[in-house]
């Protein structure tokens, strides 16, 4: 079984990041994939204050290694400011340097109230993620005007939108088998 991560990415409660992370994870299950939800509601930020870089920290260890040990990751990401969520950085600075992210396959999704459904964060973290040499799926989605255009239990209701979704989820699982069937022969 594939293991597959959705990281909800931000930790404000109530977030549309969640609930998106839970309809793509229902998704997933649809396509044979049992996904699980990293929600950053969870990380446990109070262990880091002050800058605890480098020290021995197991919970926060434990919940990264989720993210880490992952075949493949769907980052869910809001647009906060222009960009993506300052949790979400912190979560990936917790993560060993530099091998964790290496030709880790990566799906991303946007979402934000604006007409650009978090272009700008999206394209913010994936310069984070290549300069640690994480693959990205090439399809990525965007949701803009979430609150309006998203639906718990029928998905986005832009009907394009909502196939560059499906798209994504179906499409994905195979580049992650793909590219860690690649990883095992390089590293054979
Ligand atoms: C701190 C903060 C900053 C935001 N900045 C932007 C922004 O720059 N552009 C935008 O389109 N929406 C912005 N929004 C709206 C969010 O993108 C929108 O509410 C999104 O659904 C929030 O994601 P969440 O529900 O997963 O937290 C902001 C929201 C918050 C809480």
């Amino acid at each position: 079984m594939l293991d597959l991560q959705i990281i909800s990415g931000t930790d404000r409660p109530g977030s549309n990041a969640l609930r998106i992370s839970k309809y793509i994870q229902k998704k997933y299950r649809d396509e044979g994939v049992d996904a699980g939800i990293i929600d950053l509601q969870n990380f446990p930020a109070e262990q880091v204050i002050g800058g605890r870089y480098g020290e021995d920290l197991p919970e926060v260890e434990a919940f990264v290694s989720r993210a880490v040990s992952a075949e493949g990751l769907v980052i869910v990401c809001p647009e906060y400011n222009g960009g993506y969520p300052g949790i979400l950085k912190l979560f990936i600075d917790y993560f060993p340097f530099p091998g964790s992210l290496e030709k880790k396959p990566i799906a991303l999704v946007g979402e934000a109230s604006g007409a650009f459904g978090a272009l700008r964060a999206v394209e913010q973290l994936q310069q984070v993620l290549g300069y640690r040499h994480a693959h990205i799926f090439p399809e990525r989605v965007f949701i803009p005007r979430v609150t309006e255009n998203f639906d718990d239990e029928g998905g986005i209701k832009d009907e394009l939108q909502q196939q560059l979704l499906m798209t994504q989820i179906s499409g994905f699982p195979q580049f992650v088998q793909d590219l860690n069937k690649d990883s095992v022969i390089s590293k054979g």
